[in-house]
């Protein structure tokens, strides 16, 4: 399994800060954001991924990754001209991919709680897998309808009328199909290739499978600054509370095996003073 992550976009809703860098260089409490579903890639055992982004924010992240080794991966970068829609992403990455089977994570995505339904998707997906989240705006997302058995049978990006309040979040697990069927769908109306479309060829198919997520999970907003700050806040409180830092990129690679501790003392020795180096002093001395 392949992993994507499509962090570029115009970000305007953040304007101004959204003229000198991207959204998902955020800082959410400690960390940028993009840490966050780079984490769930990882938690999900996916050493193989692709950064998409423009041509700004690309150097950025080369920066914070470099190729993946410091985190026993291999990281790719792949430009994204313009924002001309969330599937163009496996058009972009098509060689990437290569015959593997795909999960994208959009870099504005957060989720925190118990993942295993995540986990558990990806190895039984069978087509496309995606998820529903109850929301309580959902005019402001792709909506799944399902009918009284649970069967998901709509499936429509930002509806006027919702048909239900269950969101699908920026979490998608696909075959290898995706390149071909992102390849033959049109630019909408609002002139994207919409992962909305891709997933309604899924649906007709027979091929999508849309597992509901519990509420014991956050999925978290980042559209807005005032969403950010919530965001900020609530890892916050519970980084302060547990003493254990979410999303932690380094702290998973070792605890996933990703790399050994002689890899993790390398990679410290170059972390300058910080709060952060600190924790992952702490983490090395309780690990065993
Ligand atoms: O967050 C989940 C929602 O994401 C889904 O429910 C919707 O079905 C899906 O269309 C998408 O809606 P958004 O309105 O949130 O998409 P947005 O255009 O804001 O893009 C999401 C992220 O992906 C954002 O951080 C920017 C990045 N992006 C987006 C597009 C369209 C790109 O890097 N390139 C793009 O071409």
């Amino acid at each position: 399994m392949k992993g994507i992550i499509l962090a570029g976009g115009a970000g305007s809703r953040l304007y101004p800060v959204s003229r000198i860098y991207s959204k998902q260089l955020t800082l959410i409490y400690d960390k940028p954001l993009i840490y966050y579903p780079l984490s769930i890639l990882m938690l999900s055992n996916i050493k193989d991924i692709l950064i998409i982004s423009n041509e700004e924010t690309i150097p950025h992240y080369q920066k914070l990754f470099d190729n993946g080794s410091d985190f026993g991966m291999n990281i790719e970068y792949a430009l994204q001209t313009a924002p001309n829609g969330i599937a163009e992403s496996f058009i972009i990455g098509e060689k990437f991919i290569g015959d593997d089977d795909v999960t994208l994570i959009l870099g504005d995505n957060i989720f925190y709680g118990n993942l295993d339904f995540i986990y558990r998707a990806m190895q039984k997906n069978d087509g496309a897998t995606i998820f529903g989240y109850r929301v309580n705006d959902p005019e402001r997302y792709g909506i799944v309808e399902f009918d009284d058995a649970g069967k998901a049978i709509s499936i429509e990006e930002k509806p006027k009328e919702p048909k239900s309040n269950f969101a699908v979040p920026g979490l998608y697990v696909y075959d290898n199909e995706v390149v071909n069927i992102s390849k033959n769908i049109k630019p909408s109306p609002r002139g994207e290739l919409e992962i909305t479309d891709v997933n309604n060829v899924y649906l007709q198919k027979g091929k999508l499978n849309v597992e509901k997520i519990g509420r014991g999970v956050a999925w978290l907003d980042t559209g807005t600054p005032e969403s950010l700050l919530q965001a900020s806040n609530f890892f916050g409180v519970i980084e302060d509370r547990q003493g254990l830092k979410v999303a932690c990129i380094e702290e998973i690679a070792l605890t996933k095996g990703f790399i050994d501790k002689k890899k993790f003392t390398e990679v410290l020795s170059k972390i300058p003073k910080s709060l952060y180096k600190e924790y992952l002093e702490r983490i090395l001395k309780e690990s065993h």
